[in-house]
């Protein structure tokens, strides 16, 4: 087995070019691998992550989709993991995705090489986010006892959020990604970690097969009754609440309205290793944003995709 420095050097940019691309937005491309699409960067970390990441029996691993509600749930699994008073919440002054790293996009980095083992070292139980394919990094997070919470969405608004976190991107702002152009490659899977549908669908499968093991929570049913979703996911993660003034607060200090309201969040900062700032991970928050932009035959495209893939497993959007 490498070393991480090792394997760092082994995996220099280039070697990329024997994967299949197709060019995405801006001056972007993305790469084929193992029937998922990635960006050069996220090929090269997720290769890092699946030769050395080894998940603890206590971990608990959010997996997720791009946009389709990941700092909502880092914040509350860091508020139902590590409950504080009021006044000392770690989310007035760290935005979510500082306090959960995620493995490949915030963690196995090259400029993060010699911080690994500390960022690694965090008290137990650790909570790591990743949009690594259940279809890739499965036999990974298989290895040990460590849970599994999966959040996704309704694909017309994680499409439409994904539209506009791009857009903030500069590259994108000389290159526009099309409206026209995002549903043609979301409905193909051609956009970062996807396709989306295989993703959800695997973890979902996994959810079914193995229910101690990994929990499945869309953002809807999270929006729809948050309370009763902050006491499954405490339930599930084996720290159950007593009573329930307890998740009010965690559900009260992790709604779109606090979390983007605090200064951390509003941030114009590029978080480490991150080419957009703090502040895009917040936009509207709410379900049923994409009839704002999608015309109504790119919504019958996406639902037509939608039925045929998540059909047969009795899930439909
Ligand atoms: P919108 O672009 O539809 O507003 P991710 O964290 O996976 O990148 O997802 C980002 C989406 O989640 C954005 O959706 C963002 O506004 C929304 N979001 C962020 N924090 C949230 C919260 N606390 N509650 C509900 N939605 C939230």
């Amino acid at each position: 087995m490498n070393t991480l420095m090792e394997t760092l050097e082994l995996n220099p940019n280039n070697l990329n070019s024997s994967f299949q691309t197709e060019k995405w937005c801006g001056h972007e491309f993305l790469y084929k691998f193992h029937n998922f699409w990635f960006t050069q960067t996220y090929l090269n970390t997720t290769q890092i992550v699946l030769q050395n990441f080894k998940p603890l029996p206590t971990d608990i691993i959010l997996a997720s989709f791009p946009k389709t509600g990941t700092t909502w749930l880092k914040a509350l699994l860091h508020s139902i993991i590590h409950r504080s008073p009021k006044a000392e919440n770690p989310l007035i002054y760290n935005h979510p995705q500082e306090l959960i790293p995620s493995l490949e996009t915030n963690l196995y980095l090259q400029e993060r090489i010699s911080k690994i083992p500390e960022l690694l070292s965090a008290k137990s139980p650790r909570i790591l986010g990743t949009h690594i394919p259940y279809q890739i990094i499965g036999d990974v997070l298989s290895s040990s006892e460590c849970k599994i919470v999966y959040v996704t969405r309704n694909p017309k608004d994680t499409l439409i959020s994904l539209w506009h976190f791009v857009q903030k991107s500069k590259d994108v702002e000389e290159d526009p990604w099309e409206l026209e152009v995002a549903v043609d490659q979301f409905c193909k899977g051609i956009v970062p970690f996807g396709p989306y549908y295989d993703h959800a669908l695997a973890y979902r499968e996994e959810s079914i097969k193995s229910p101690q093991k990994v929990l499945f929570v869309t953002y809807e049913e999270l929006k729809e009754n948050p309370n009763n979703h902050v006491k499954r996911l405490a339930e599930f993660l084996g720290c159950p609440f007593e009573d329930d003034e307890e998740v009010e607060e965690v559900v009260k200090s992790c709604s779109f309205e606090i979390l983007s309201n605090q200064e951390v969040n509003k941030s114009k900062e590029l978080p480490n290793g991150f080419p957009l700032p703090y502040s895009s991970f917040f936009r509207k928050g709410e379900v049923g944003d994409n009839v704002n932009y999608l015309e109504e035959r790119m919504i019958e495209r996406i639902d037509d995709v939608t039925r045929e893939k998540f059909h047969d497993i009795g899930f439909v959007y």
